[in-house]
């Protein structure tokens, strides 16, 4: 592996062949352990984990299981959008654009994305940003299927990632951040990181952003608690994970996948609930954890929003709409936005 030093970017860059290559921060900034983590999140009263744990190998293929669930609405109908935008989309590109993922998407949304950018350009550039290596394995699957894409993936935060763009060149961007992440912020923090984007992007740059939309209780909490359990062991891998990396003794059987709407708050709550009284050892945490029968652990967060309050958000971000478009079920959304 050829390895080149990008002294004013504080990235190191790694090219695999003529059309792959990655950027990756020359002196990682200082993340709190996975143990560390843990060991605060968990000793308190309320407790959580952060839902940045869930995607280890294991909990990454659950995720790909729940996005095939019939109950889970968001993937197709999302896939469903973009399908029937295409045109539409073309229509608001031109050669002069690449790509930007916020996440690394090996799946079939990319692809239908990737296919707009194929039918005007002779060469297309794709920038994958996640923190995970999961994106050497995606952009590797990408290649085969596009003789002229050509990937940059960015390992790192999105803040990062972003910045890295920012300064990278004056290439326009498309931006797209798809299947509803940003509802996993809480409202806040969720228009911070909108202002974070906004403020990368330069006149004519596009920002797609999928989102999913207030609708009846039963649909969200079934989307979100599945039948045939998926759901629940996505949320309970959790708990194996810290068992085999932090060397602990959760019993999976002790605990219960729980996800409630909360309708004043607009969000699906998902929590571990506590089956017994019981005790649990983190032993790389140092720490002897009691719970009582009915406790809860947090685990994640699903905010859904109107078209009103997607206006409004845009809004107050400093974005100006050029399109939402709908699924026929108005189930789902995605936006089209740019700077104001
Ligand atoms: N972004 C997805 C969502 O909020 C993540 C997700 C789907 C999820 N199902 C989950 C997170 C179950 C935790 C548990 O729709």
């Amino acid at each position: 592996m050829n390895e080149v030093i990008q002294k004013n970017l504080q990235y190191k860059k790694y090219v695999i062949d003529s059309n792959l290559e990655y950027f990756k921060p020359h002196s990682t900034k200082i993340e709190k352990t996975f143990a560390e983590d843990v060991s605060y999140s968990l000793n308190r009263d309320s407790k959580f984990i952060s839902p940045k744990y869930f995607y280890d190998k294991k909990g990454s293929e659950l995720f790909e299981q729940i996005c095939n669930l019939p109950e889970y609405y968001p993937t197709r109908t999302e896939i469903q959008i973009l399908k029937k935008i295409q045109p539409e989309l073309e229509g608001y590109l031109d050669e002069s654009f690449r790509l930007v993922e916020l996440g690394s998407g090996s799946s079939v949304k990319t692809r239908l994305i990737l296919d707009v950018f194929d039918k005007i350009q002779d060469r297309i550039e794709y920038f994958p940003i996640d923190i995970s290596e999961i994106l050497t394995e995606s952009s590797e699957l990408l290649q085969k299927d596009y003789d002229d894409l050509h990937i940059t993936g960015i390992v790192d935060t999105y803040e990062g990632g972003l910045e890295f763009i920012e300064k990278y060149d004056d290439k326009k961007n498309l931006i797209i951040f798809l299947g509803s992440s940003y509802g996993n912020f809480n409202p806040n923090d969720g228009k911070i990181f909108l202002k974070k984007i906004n403020s990368v992007m330069k006149k004519d740059d596009l920002f797609l952003i999928g989102l999913d939309l207030v609708k009846n209780k039963e649909t969200l909490e079934n989307a979100y608690d599945d039948s045939q359990g998926i759901t629940a062991k996505f949320n309970l891998n959790v708990l194996s994970r810290i068992n085999d990396e932090l060397d602990a003794d959760f019993d999976l059987d002790n605990f219960q996948h729980v996800a409630k709407y909360n309708e004043k708050d607009q969000r699906i709550e998902m929590y571990l609930k506590s089956l017994a009284n019981q005790s649990i050892i983190i032993s790389k945490a140092n720490l002897s954890l009691k719970m009582t029968q009915g406790e809860l652990i947090h685990t994640e967060h699903s905010h859904k929003y109107t078209l009103a309050q997607i206006e409004e958000v845009m809004n107050q971000t400093d974005f100006k709409i050029k399109e939402i478009w709908l699924d026929e079920t108005e189930n789902y959304s995605l936006s089209l936005v740019s700077k104001k």
